[in-house]
Formats: structure tokens, sequence, C-alpha cells
């Protein structure tokens, strides 16, 4: 969690490093820091809050300094105060530091530094890092940051400033990401490559256990005492996608860059006639053919995309799938084992518990592929194969485009399997491809129908309600989870979520006069059953808000408001639906006053276990 930036070079830094930090807000907002080094020391400023706050902070005076570093934070150890922001510097104030991640064995380390008299001005883990630095520092700060990370347990990416190196920047990971810009006459090192988009796009990686020195016109790699020689990589993004775009918030516009996550996710890998070529699997038709099993782990919306993609596998291609939460899997006996296929599903590809599920999974020998939406991510280097969704870059704490994107990956994926193992005939898989090719078409038209604008005030008029019960059968019973999850997590609005069956088996007794009741009632070989249900807690005064198929007549008379959505093949129905369940919570969060770009408490990247 949290995110970083460095700056080494020529121009003042100061102003770079906070829009690069507004850049990597969505990494963490509880407080934020900035160090520049200027006049043979440091210049620091920390702030509780977001960024606007550490702009306040900063006042309107402009630094020389043309090194820095900056940090926003995500509070794992240590509560939200400025005390606690990083960075955080030594007893001497001569070694600064800022870190993403977590060192374990902090409290060992801090008391040993206290009995050496050491003291501590923060509650974090972080702070040990800069006085051991101190201590081992011999005015070489490479020498020390080497020393130093053979005493420090846990996962992490920092970087250094020693105030008397005051034109170089230290950094060191272990398994938290950092990426290096490459300018003119210019150095960036940062958690994310957006951080320093606009001023460059020539990026290096940096793998797990690597140290770095980056100067104005150099950086040199370290592999321990070894130089890395490393080419470096122009990506293509557009800076534009890092911007609002016109739309209110991130959120609303990643909702209506969904078709477009669809489509690209598609991009060429189905052909006319529904052959699907997936590069990057890392297993070649015959050996996808046998695959015994697949396990999905994931977390959030990514586990709920994965439930989704359990109903197309089975249906399509015959194989069980196991979807799990990779929090609860990473600690379970694990029994994939050869012949089986482990997906992780994790659109930032750097979800700690998602990671840890794919690892057991490979040591036990599983094919292993990553499906996440960011290239070169710790997920694919960990897997043995990736499979991409192309949604562009998510903004927006609470996942819109990527879930799509996902769904329409598995769907890809479990056609592929159900053509490799002959469990769809030619024309079956043809008429399938169709079906996903025109799904970006249905989703365009509902985001641009007055349909849409109806889930929005619909959620108006719900949004001083004190709770929702959402429901769901067959695949509307994830649809009906992600909802539940994108109202809770933007509007702080409690919600329960359940298969639509189980609802009789305890949570109906929540239900009281006028309690609404979200239910995905799509058209399918289950709708009868969601109506017996919606039947069951309007018997009990529920009101109900459906989630129904455009053209159906029926559900009008079950529902005190329906959203309806375009008809699609029952299967696929969930990409639409879920649609006006995202509207409904954002109009919820909107009317309640909420910032839902930045729901309080949660982080884009979740790299803590
Ligand atoms: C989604 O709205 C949430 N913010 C969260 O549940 C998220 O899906 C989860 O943390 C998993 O993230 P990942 O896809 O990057 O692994």
């Amino acid at each position: 969690m949290c995110g970083i930036i460095g700056y080494v070079g020529s121009r003042p830094c100061e102003e770079l490093i906070l829009e690069g930090l507004e850049r990597l807000e969505y990494r963490g907002y509880d407080s934020a820091g900035i160090v520049l080094l200027e006049d043979g020391g440091f210049r620091t400023i920390r702030a509780v809050g977001n960024l606007a706050e550490l702009r306040k902070a900063a006042g309107q005076t402009t630094s020389t300094a043309t090194t820095g570093m900056g940090h926003t934070r995500w509070a794992t150890h240590g509560r939200v105060t400025e005390a606690n922001a990083h960075p955080h510097t030594d007893s001497s104030g001569r070694i600064s530091v800022v870190m993403n991640g977590i060192v374990e064995n902090y409290a060992r380390l801090r008391s040993a530094l206290q009995d050496d008299g050491v003291v501590f001005s923060s509650e974090t883990d972080a702070e040990v890092i800069p006085h051991l630095i101190a201590r081992r520092y011999e005015g070489d700060l490479v020498a020390a940051v080497r020393t130093v990370i053979g005493e420090i347990e846990g996962h992490f990416a920092f970087v250094a400033a020693s105030a008397d190196e005051p034109h170089r920047l230290v950094a060191a990971r272990r398994e938290c990401p950092m990426v290096l810009g490459v300018g003119d006459g210019e150095r960036f090192i940062a958690s994310a490559i957006p951080a320093f988009l606009p001023e460059t796009r020539d990026t290096l990686m940096v793998e797990s256990g690597e140290i770095v020195v980056v100067e104005a016109d150099s950086v040199v790699i370290y592999d321990g005492d070894q130089v890395i020689a490393r080419e470096s990589a122009v990506v293509d993004w557009d800076a534009d996608a890092a911007e609002k775009g016109g739309f209110d918030t991130f959120m609303l516009k990643e909702i209506h860059e969904q078709a477009d996550a669809l489509s690209d996710t598609i991009g060429d890998r189905l052909a006319r006639d529904g052959t699907v070529t997936l590069d990057g699997l890392g297993l070649d038709d015959a050996t996808l053919a046998r695959v015994e099993r697949i396990h999905i782990v994931a977390c959030g919306t990514s586990f709920h995309a994965g439930l989704v993609g359990r109903y197309l596998i089975e249906d399509w291609a015959h194989i069980p799938v196991h979807v799990e939460v990779a929090s609860e899997y990473r600690y379970r006996t694990c029994l994939a084992g050869p012949g089986d296929l482990v997906i992780g599903i994790t659109q930032s590809g750097e979800t700690a518990d998602t990671l840890a599920a794919m690892r057991v999974a490979r040591e036990r020998g599983a094919h292993v592929v990553a499906l996440t939406n960011i290239m070169g991510s710790q997920a694919v280097r960990d897997a043995d194969g990736v499979l991409y969704t192309r949604a562009g870059l998510e903004i927006g704490v609470a996942a819109t485009k990527t879930h799509l994107a996902q769904v329409m990956a598995l769907a890809l994926l479990a056609l592929k399997l159900g053509q490799v193992r002959h469990t769809l005939t030619a024309s079956g898989a043809a008429d399938l491809g169709e079906d996903l090719r025109r799904l970006p078409g249905l989703v365009s038209e509902y985001l641009n129908s007055p349909a849409s604008a109806h889930a929005m005030e619909v959620g108006e008029k719900y949004a001083d309600r004190p709770f929702f019960l959402y429901l769901g059968r067959h695949v509307g019973m994830p649809v009906s989870y992600e909802g539940a999850l994108k109202l809770k997590e933007i509007s702080y609005v409690p919600t329960e979520a359940y298969p639509a069956g189980e609802m009789k088996h305890g949570p109906i007794a929540l239900l009281e006069e006028g309690s609404p009741v979200v239910v995905v009632a799509t058209d399918g070989h289950v709708f009868d059953k969601v109506v017996s249900n919606i039947e069951e807690v309007r018997a009990r005064g529920a009101q109900v808000i459906a989630v129904a198929t455009e053209g159906n007549d029926e559900i009008s008379q079950h529902a005190d408001d329906v959203m309806f959505v375009p008809r699609t093949p029952p299967l696929l129905s969930s990409v639409l639906a879920v649609i006006p369940l995202q509207l409904f919570a954002y109009a919820v969060a909107r009317a309640r006053g909420l910032n839902v770009d930045q729901p309080r408490n949660l982080a884009k990247t979740v790299t803590v276990e």
C-alpha cells in the first residue's frame, strides 16, 4: 500500500513530486508528505489527509531543490497522524526515507534501537529504516542500504536520501512495486508509472530484491553487489487516461468506459468463426484440453468476476471450477497440482493475498495464470502465464470497468476451453463468439439510454435508507454480491448479499415494513424461482428494486421499481445487470455527499495481507 515517488534532475522538483503524488493518491490518502534536499539538509512537509492538505501545508513558497521524494500513505502501523506521515528521518536529520509495505520485524528492531538510545518520533514500522541506515552510514548510502535490507524482514519498497549525497536517491524493493522513469537529464522512481507519465514514457522495471541508485543522468541497478544491465521500455498509455475526461468523478468516467473495456479486451482474440486465440497462457491447446480442474483465486470485485466465470467455464467447457477468496485459499491445505489450472484474478496485479494464493498453487505444481489489467505487474511476474484485460488505467477505488473486462476475459477463456475440449460444436462456438462481440454495443446502448439515467434516479429515491438486502440466483448471485459491495464501499450503507434461495435460511429475519431489497431478476431458467423469492420478501413488507430484462412485462407486477437492461443470452446477463447496480450505488453515495473516488479506509491497491 502507499504511493512513493522520487526525483533527481535539474528542474525544481517540488511541483513534479506533488503532481506525481496526486496521480498516486489512489494507493492511499490518509496522509502525505514530501522531502526536498536543499541548503545542505532536508525540508520536510507533511500533512494529515489527502494531497490538497499537503499542498496547503507546503504553502506558496517554491523550493529550488532538484532532488526530492514524496509519499501518500495508507496506514498500516500507527494511527493517521502527521507524526506517522512519511518521510521519516533518523535522529540526526541526515537520512530520510519513504516506504511502501510492511517491516515485519520492526518491533524487535525498534526495541534494539531504543536500547541503543535512539528516540523514535512516530509509531510506524517504516521509521526503523532511516535509523538503521544512519547507523550503517559511512559516507556511502548504497552500502548502508545494502546492509539494512539484510536486517529487515517483510515486503517493502523504499527510497532513501542522505543530506550528504544530495544528488542521488537509493531505493530498494522486496515484493512491493517500484518502477523507474528515464527522462532527459532527470530520473524518477515511483510505485507506479502514472506518477511520472506526463514527464516521461521511458520506463525501467525494478525486480524484487534489487537496489537502485538514481542520479540525474544515470540509474544503476544492483542485485547484491552485481550491476544488472536492463533495457528501458516505452509505455503507450495516454496521459489523459489519468484525468476525468469531463465526468464528475473517475468512477463515473470508468463506468462509461465499460463498452471500450469489453471491446478492447476482445481485441483481436476472437475470430469471426468464434475461434479464440489467447497468447500468453503458457499452455498449448493440447495441454489446455487436458486441464482437469480450475481454481480461481481473487479478492473483492475480482472474486465476483471469478464467480461469474465459473458459470461460463462449467457450462461451455465442462470443467469443474472452484472459486475462492485468496485470503482463505492461501491458508488452506492446497490440493491443486499438475493438471490443474489456477487463475489469479487481480486488476492491479499487486494484491498481496492473491499473489500469495497463486504462489501456494504454483509451488504445488499447478499451472498458474495471472488475469490482470496491469502489464508487468507482480502477478504477471509470479505466474506461468498471463491473460490481460485491456480496460485501461482504473483510478476510482471502486472497481467497475476492470470487473466487466475480467468477465469478458473469462468468457474468452471459457470459449477457448470449450473449443479445445470439443464440448462446444463449431457452430455453437461461433454463436457464442457473436454473443460476446455484441456485448460492448449493448453496454454502450444502455449507458447512453434513459434506462441508465433511471437507475441513478432509483438510487436517489432510496438514498436515505439505512440497510439494503441484495438477492440473486445463478449468474445473478455474483451480480448481487458485486452490487452490494459497490454500495457499501462508496456509500457506507450496510448491505447483505445472498443467494436468493438461501435468503429464507436467515437473512429474511432482517426484513421489516419498507426494507429495500435489490433483486437481480433477469430472464433465464431461474427467473420464476427469483419471482417466488421476491414474493417471499414482499410478504414481509419489503420494497423490491429489481434489475430485469428489457421487454419483460411481468416483473413490474412484482417490484416497486425496475431497472431494465438490454437482453442478452442468460449466461451473459451479468455483464449488463451489474451496470445499473454500479449506477445505483453511485447515486446513493452522491446523494449522501460522499467522495466516491476515495472512499474512507480503502485503497486501490491492497499490497498488505
Ligand atoms: C473493488 O471495488 C474493491 N475496491 C476491491 O474489492 C478490489 O476489487 C480488491 O481489492 C481486489 O483488487 P485487485 O483486483 O487489484 O486484486
